[in-house]
């Protein structure tokens, strides 16, 4: 059987800098606008496909190295297209933040933006990591996203995900069960709320500020959909299905994002808070 071409991005998880044009990319100013001073060592974690490390270094001369921590071969790959022109000032490492490794450097700025729910429930030793990693008077700028939950712990992707279950034939009551069989956490899990993350944070972080705005989402027909979520989410709620149905399950999350667009005029509205933390000694 041949792939579509849905299946293959969402392996490769390759077209992000389109779909985070979406939600993701709108955070990147509103993050680097939080820096103060003249750093000279910045890290972004979960760097993607480096648009973050990009801006940094050209708005920031004082930046003498920006070190992209990412798991993705395929990013980190497109990373270092985008990022060639910096020359040593850059630097991409293959990892995982959930068991980070050893840096030489020490940091004035560490960056995590949209990744952070991928490490549930690990989260701590990202944060201990960073902590012990910064110089002092350094910063940590890190984004979360904050979606309601209902009784099974679903919101956000989930319920999008839900509705693109059930036009395939799947009873809705029926979809917790079968992300708990699939060993698919709701991403509303994932991202747990303000107060349980902020519990967690000042165990190694002072917070310094911590502000919240709407993170919107609307697309101008059904395949922007189905892009963004392969993009995004890659196989991660896909594997729920087999092989041969992933197709149609990336279609019928465009159309679930599509039908929200018309009847709501959007797919998803939900909180994205900046946390500005210093290290705690
Ligand atoms: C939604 S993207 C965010 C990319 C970028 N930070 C941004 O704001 O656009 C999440 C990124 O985190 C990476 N990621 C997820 N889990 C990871 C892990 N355990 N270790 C390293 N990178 C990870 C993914 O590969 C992906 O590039």
């Amino acid at each position: 059987m041949t792939a579509s071409a849905t299946e293959i991005q969402a392996r490769t998880l390759a077209g992000y800098a389109t779909a985070s044009a979406l939600r993701q990319a709108r955070d990147r100013d509103w993050v680097l606008d939080k820096i103060t001073g003249e750093p000279e060592v910045l890290f972004d974690l979960g760097s993607g496909i480096g648009q973050l490390l990009d801006e940094s270094l050209t708005r920031l001369p004082s930046l003498r190295l920006a070190v992209g921590l990412e798991r993705s071969e395929h990013r980190i790959a497109e990373a270092g297209e985008r990022l060639a022109a910096h020359g040593d000032r850059v630097r991409l490492v293959r990892a995982d933040l959930t068991d980070p490794p050893e840096l030489a450097e020490r940091a004035d700025v560490i960056t995590m933006t949209s990744v952070l729910h991928w490490l549930h429930p690990d989260e701590d030793r990202i944060f201990r990591w960073i902590r012990d990693r910064l110089t002092p008077g350094g910063a940590f700028l890190l984004t979360s996203y904050h979606p309601a939950r209902d009784e099974h712990g679903l919101g956000g992707e989930d319920e999008i995900v839900r509705e693109a279950l059930t036009e395939l034939g799947v009873a809705p009551a029926a979809v917790p069960g079968l992300f708990a069989s699939g060993g698919v956490t709701p991403i509303a899990v994932r991202t747990r709320t303000p107060g349980d993350l902020g519990t967690l944070l000042e165990r190694f972080f002072r917070i310094e500020s911590s502000v919240q705005r709407a993170a919107v989402v609307t697309v101008e027909e059904e395949r922007q959909y189905e892009h963004f979520h392969a993009a995004t989410f890659g196989d991660y709620y896909a594997g729920l299905l087999e092989p041969e149905r992933r197709a149609e399950f990336f279609a019928a999350v465009g159309a679930s994002g599509w039908r929200r667009q018309r009847e709501l005029g959007r797919v998803s509205d939900m909180p994205v808070r900046l946390w500005r933390l210093t290290p705690r000694g």
